[in-house]
């Protein structure tokens, strides 16, 4: 599912079971040491996604730790995210050449508890939210909504190492499948503030996914496409 929502470039990985958990690295091991049945199989399973995704990158397995706020330490050269909810995991990764961030999210469908979304979303928000809720009640938008700020979140911080609550950004969503969102830090921003990501409801699962790729110099992105370049091959 979750490949649906990302570009060309980044591999993806999903198990909607832990039937098949990575063996740990010593340090991941060491790490789980007495954390909860349910946390060890989720983080093993979640390493098992991420090798396959570093495997068709052409990296070795290595170990998958938490570096500083919680963010996955992908080895260098790599970009990537990391999700586990009830029913599934999933990892996505793509070089750094190509890419400069990734997030993804997941969620169980259906409607976020009574009282979250006041916590999370501004009056306009609320409000676009209604709207959408409205013209189409079956879809579980706040639950997108969440999750869409959870994936941006992701991608945010490994960049910036800036912690963000869920007010420091502005998200809309569209119906077709895509989000935009601005995220307005409390200090200067050091990387671009918007992001755009797509979305996903299934009977089960919200997934959400933002992927980034490196902007170019403004006179890169405006040079014109040499007529060689342009002719088909
Ligand atoms: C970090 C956070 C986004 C994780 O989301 P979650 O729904 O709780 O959990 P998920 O299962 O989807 O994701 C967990 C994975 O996220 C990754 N992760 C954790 N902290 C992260 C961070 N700061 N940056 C990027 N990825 C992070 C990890 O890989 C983790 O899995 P692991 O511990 O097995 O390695 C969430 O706990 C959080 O702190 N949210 C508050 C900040 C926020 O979202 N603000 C929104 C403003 S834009």
């Amino acid at each position: 599912m979750i490949e649906e929502l990302l570009p060309p470039g980044v591999t993806s990985s999903e198990a909607f079971d832990d039937a098949a958990p990575a063996p740990l690295f010593p340090a991941e091991a060491a790490l789980m040491q007495g954390r909860r049945d349910r946390r060890r199989r989720q983080f093993a399973t979640a390493r098992a996604c991420a090798r396959r995704c570093l495997a068709d990158l052409g990296r070795p397995a290595t170990a998958l730790l938490p570096g500083p706020g919680g963010a996955p330490q992908w080895p260098a050269g790599v970009v990537g995210s990391i999700t586990h909810c009830a029913g599934y995991r999933a990892a996505a990764a793509a070089p750094a050449s190509a890419m400069a961030a990734i997030g993804i999210d997941a969620e169980p469908a259906g409607p976020l508890p009574r009282g979250v979304l006041g916590l999370i979303a501004s009056d306009t928000e609320r409000s676009h939210l209604a709207d959408l809720a409205a013209a189409d009640p079956s879809t579980p938008w706040d639950r997108i909504f969440f999750s869409a700020k959870e994936a941006a979140y992701k991608a945010w911080y490994p960049a910036t190492g800036i912690w963000l609550g869920f007010r420091d950004a502005t998200l809309t969503l569209f119906p077709d499948g895509r989000f935009t969102t601005t995220l307005h830090p409390p200090l200067p921003p050091p990387v671009d503030p918007h992001y755009r990501g797509r979305w996903l409801a299934g009977p089960h699962l919200v997934l959400t996914a933002v992927a980034r790729e490196h902007r170019r110099p403004p006179q890169e992105a405006a040079a014109p496409v040499p007529a060689s370049a342009a002719a088909p091959v």
